[in-house]
């Protein structure tokens, strides 16, 4: 039963309102240093019902409250990861992390918020939104969507309406490859781009060209190379710079924001830093597999081992992670996802004779905390304030939930973590509460562990212990017209206005 495998994995939980459920709707956390995107302090921070109350030194509570003490370390924000597929169907299988399952992998990695892509049901988005509530009704922590777009009619653009002024949703994902699924042409992309603009939503990109991914996978089955290392063959870096610099050019001439998704390439990155030189506004998801791996593991003889590591775009030749962690700490892209989409080995096992049968996606959603710190920061290459920014802040921003979410400040949501940073940790598939049988971080250790994570004002994380509510969590909804919509009404009136000026011509006769 399900209730065994969670407590095999050394999770206890209960119906909402059941003894095990609140440890205290009092908390006060004493003598940390909490950190903030834009500095970091030692104060402590007093939490009452689910809302941070009060962030300042020596705060003095009754015998009602439990107290954390945080001294020697960090207490921020909780991780909210921008990119999640749990319970995703892929036209053949359904992912082994359902909404609970992942979320409660989340939480025992220092994530307390996740956004979820809800596809579309019979083309409808809101059969697709309706089936995404069902399948979020057990959350233990809050969740938002993006919704994605896989084709075009009258229909869908009203839906997209709706989507905005009623459903909390404020972006629309665009696949640009996944060809006979669920790919969409650029004729289609310009019209959803329109729309997005004029709604104030966001639009995402994953940016691959389908065409030529296709021809690729042809090319690859010719040459009899069936296996996993196929993947990475059939669709190289340069069919990720290609998209990229497609889908930036077409925002570019509807002049709307584009956030491209899992940025996995140096070419695709490098895109993504020339539009922001010339002043566009486009933003860059790298996710943890890109950061923290190579594509060697697709080359292991065994097969299980590489299928693991399927996921599109394909983790990249060693050297393109390095790049991307220079990226991100420079500030050409913004902020961390995972693209958490895990599939069992029985389920990678679909395509022992063909890559191309293999379910695509990697886990992430509980290592991405702790892997980012260390890769990151225990490096030297951001600071601490940083590692809040690219974690937690930037998403809350760029979805228009800040501050709510993605700080430590009085009235925002008691979402947070204590990271020691002198203590380790140590990725496998043993201890992951994933239900995944693999890891694709299997063996890897670290500095710094998430020690504690309070979810919604509750403690669910606490001596390697989770301590989850299924129904606690709630849906975020999140606002149109974010921060990165100021000032493009200006930009156009500019260009309309230059068009306009009058031009001057003279008769051929005189
Ligand atoms: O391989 C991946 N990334 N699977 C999830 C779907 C997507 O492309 O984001
Ligand atoms: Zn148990
Ligand atoms: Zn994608
Ligand atoms: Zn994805």
């Amino acid at each position: 039963s399900e209730s065994n495998q969670f407590c095999d994995a050394g999770i206890e939980y209960g119906e909402p309102g059941c003894g095990i459920s609140s440890s205290s709707s009092k908390i006060l956390i004493k003598g940390g240093t909490v950190v903030n995107a834009h500095k970091e302090e030692v104060a402590d921070v007093y939490v009452e019902d689910g809302i941070i109350i009060a962030v300042k030194p020596n705060i003095k509570v009754g015998d009602d409250v439990t107290v954390l003490d945080a001294t020697g370390k960090f207490v921020m924000p909780g991780g909210i990861d921008p990119h999640t597929h749990l319970a995703v169907e892929n036209g053949v299988l359904e992912s082994i992390d359902d909404f609970f399952s992942g979320q409660a992998a989340a939480l025992a990695g220092g994530t307390t918020m996740h956004i979820d892509f809800v596809f579309p049901v019979r083309g409808s988005l809101t059969a697709g939104f309706e089936a995404y509530k069902k399948k979020a009704k057990n959350s233990c922590m809050d969740y938002g969507f993006h919704m994605t777009i896989t084709k075009w009619d009258e229909v869908v653009s009203k839906e997209m309406e709706i989507m905005v002024k009623e459903k909390g949703i404020n972006s629309f994902k665009f696949f640009m490859a996944y060809k006979g699924a669920v790919m969409i042409n650029d004729e289609i992309l310009l019209e959803g781009l329109k729309k997005c603009k004029s709604l104030g939503a966001l639009a995402m990109v994953h940016a691959e060209n389908g065409d030529a991914v296709y021809e690729g996978q042809k090319r690859m089955i010719e040459l009899g190379i069936i296996g996993p290392e196929g993947h990475a063959l059939s669709r190289p870096p340069m069919l990720e710079g290609e998209a990229t610099s497609r889908a930036i050019c077409l925002a570019g001439f509807v002049n709307t924001p584009l956030y491209v998704v899992h940025v996995m390439s140096i070419d695709a990155m490098e895109e993504i830093a020339t539009a922001r030189k010339q002043g566009q506004r486009v933003i860059g998801e790298p996710i943890v597999s890109g950061l923290a791996l190579d594509e060697s593991g697709l080359w292991d003889p065994d097969f299980v081992t590489a299928a693991k590591f399927v996921m599109s775009p394909p983790i990249r030749a060693s050297g393109h992670d390095k790049a991307l962690q220079a990226a991100l700490s420079t500030g050409i892209l913004q902020l961390v996802g995972t693209d958490h989409a895990t599939y069992n080995s029985t389920q990678k096992a679909l395509g022992i004779d063909d890559f191309r049968k293999i379910p695509n996606g990697v886990n992430g959603i509980e290592e991405r905390m702790h892997l980012v710190w260390d890769i990151m920061v225990e490096s030297g290459q951001i600071s601490a304030t940083d590692y809040v920014r690219i974690t937690s802040t930037e998403c809350a921003r760029i979805f228009n939930i800040y501050p709510r979410k993605g700080a430590i400040f009085p009235g925002s949501d008691a979402d947070i973590i204590i990271l020691n940073p002198n203590s380790s940790f140590e990725i496998t598939a043993k201890s992951h509460h994933s239900r995944s049988d693999t890891n694709v971080y299997e063996g890897r250790r670290g500095k710094g562990k998430v020690e504690v994570t309070i979810a919604g004002g509750r403690i669910v994380w606490e001596n390697d212990e989770l301590k989850v509510v299924p129904g606690s969590g709630k849906y975020v909804e999140m606002p149109p017209f974010s921060y990165l919509f100021n000032g493009i009404d200006k930009g156009d009136a500019k260009y309309l206005s230059s068009l306009q000026a009058p031009v001057k011509r003279f008769k051929s006769t005189d």
